[in-house]
């Protein structure tokens, strides 16, 4: 499937399609029950159901070894193009060793239900520090990403897959917007410039302040909340999308915004995570890509605008989408509104900073998170779902 002129070209010229055709369904359907058998976590799930819907283009399936050394060492495919996380299916030993090279795999979901095939075209084992320490910037086990590498197989299995069927999504079936639709959509509203917006928390002031203040030079706004496996303390999915569609409902002007989930798993690499959101937004159709505070961070492996200075790594035009940084953005007291350094002579005491893992914390000590930080329907909304009684 190639790209319509009038809209940003996806990464590597082509949007994948690897979603099988029903002929094509009916003949793997045939053949399944001849074919060795691998179950899939719920990350590689995310991560084939991306490859198939052209969400990672340009890739056709889980990385071979020339690709991994090449993004792991240097964030790059073997072909050139930037590419900063590994997409792997790393399988223990023994599953791997009985697997014959150049046939079909079947894989399934974690509830047993057949989902995709792979070609396997190579078997490669790798070295987990080294990823962690180049892909993580750290070797330590607590960090959420780098627990998941340490844990899962020691061997990657390679090759092209085909989704057999692109299932709705049982949670949000109305904002499952994949990326060709994405550009079809982009294109009836006549939008020519569009700000893709990447979030795991739920929305607080300083995203809805960054969001509009970037809306503000585009055409459209690219909600995109991610919706894939997060760490247990993250605030769930479906908390998060009815946050968003509330405020949508109250404080957003409908013609300009589009909410839609992205089924990444998060993986928490901060500044390579950057590059890798940006991509896949530019794959959806956005030309512009917000970064603002320690982006896809976590604890303090990153500093605050790592994610933002890794993008001065690749060549002008290389990743052919543009970043829109933003500081740290806060509630200012002496100008009544929101603002950044930037914006404001504010003195730190005039500042009312909060972040998604402070406002986590206040939640579970059963506090709401003030006005100046959440819409007052979003700290309801929140409230209620973590069962905390208002007004305590
Ligand atoms: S993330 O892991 O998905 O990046 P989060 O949902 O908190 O986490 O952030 C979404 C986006 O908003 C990121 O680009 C992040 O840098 C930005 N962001 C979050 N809080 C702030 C803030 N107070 N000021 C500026 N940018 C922020």
């Amino acid at each position: 499937m190639s790209h319509h002129p009038d809209s940003i070209a996806p990464h590597g010229g082509t949007l994948i399609n690897r979603v099988c055709s029903p002929q094509q369904q009916a003949e793997y359907l045939d053949q399944a029950p001849h074919l060795p058998r691998l179950t899939l976590d719920e990350r590689a799930c995310s991560d084939l159901e991306l490859i198939a819907i052209g969400g990672f283009s340009p890739l056709t399936g889980f990385l071979g070894k020339a690709d991994y050394d090449g993004v792991v060492n240097h964030m790059h495919l073997a072909n050139g193009l930037p590419w900063a996380v590994p997409v792997t299916l790393s399988v223990p030993a023994d599953l791997a060793d009985p697997l014959p090279l150049n046939q079909l795999v079947r894989l399934d979901d974690p509830t047993g239900r057949f989902v995709a095939v792979l070609h396997l075209s190579e078997k490669y084992p790798y070295d987990k520090l080294h990823e962690a320490l180049h892909v993580y910037r750290t070797n330590e086990e607590k960090h959420p990403g780098v627990k998941v590498v340490y844990s899962q197989g020691d061997i990657n299995l390679a090759g092209d897959i085909w989704l057999l069927q692109r299932h709705p999504h049982p949670l949000f079936p109305t904002y499952q917007i994949d990326p060709a639709e994405s550009r079809a959509l982009f294109r009836e509203k006549g939008w020519k410039t569009i700000v893709g917006f990447q979030t795991r928390n739920p929305i607080h002031r300083a995203h809805e302040y960054i969001q509009k203040c970037a809306l503000e030079t585009v055409d459209g706004l690219f909600l995109h909340p991610l919706v894939g496996a997060t760490k247990s303390d993250d605030i769930p999915a479906d908390v998060r999308m009815r946050c968003y569609e509330i405020l949508l409902e109250h404080y957003y002007p409908q013609d300009r915004v589009i909410l839609a989930i992205n089924p990444a798993a998060m993986r928490y690499a901060g500044p390579r995570e950057a590059i890798f959101h940006a991509l896949l937004r530019k794959n959806y159709g956005c030309t512009h890509f917000i970064v603002g505070r320690d982006h896809a961070g976590v604890g303090d492996y990153y500093g605050t605008y790592d994610a933002q200075y890794i993008f001065a790594d690749f060549a002008p035009g290389e990743l052919g989408i543009e970043p829109l940084m933003f500081e740290h953005a806060f509630y200012c007291k002496r100008t009544g509104q929101m603002a950044t350094t930037k914006t404001s002579p504010s003195l730190p005491e005039e500042r009312v900073h909060l972040s998604g893992t402070k406002v986590r914390e206040m939640l579970r000590r059963g506090e709401l998170p003030p006005p100046e930080f959440s819409r007052p329907e979003v700290a309801a909304e929140l409230a209620r779902a973590m069962q905390i009684p208002i007004g305590v």
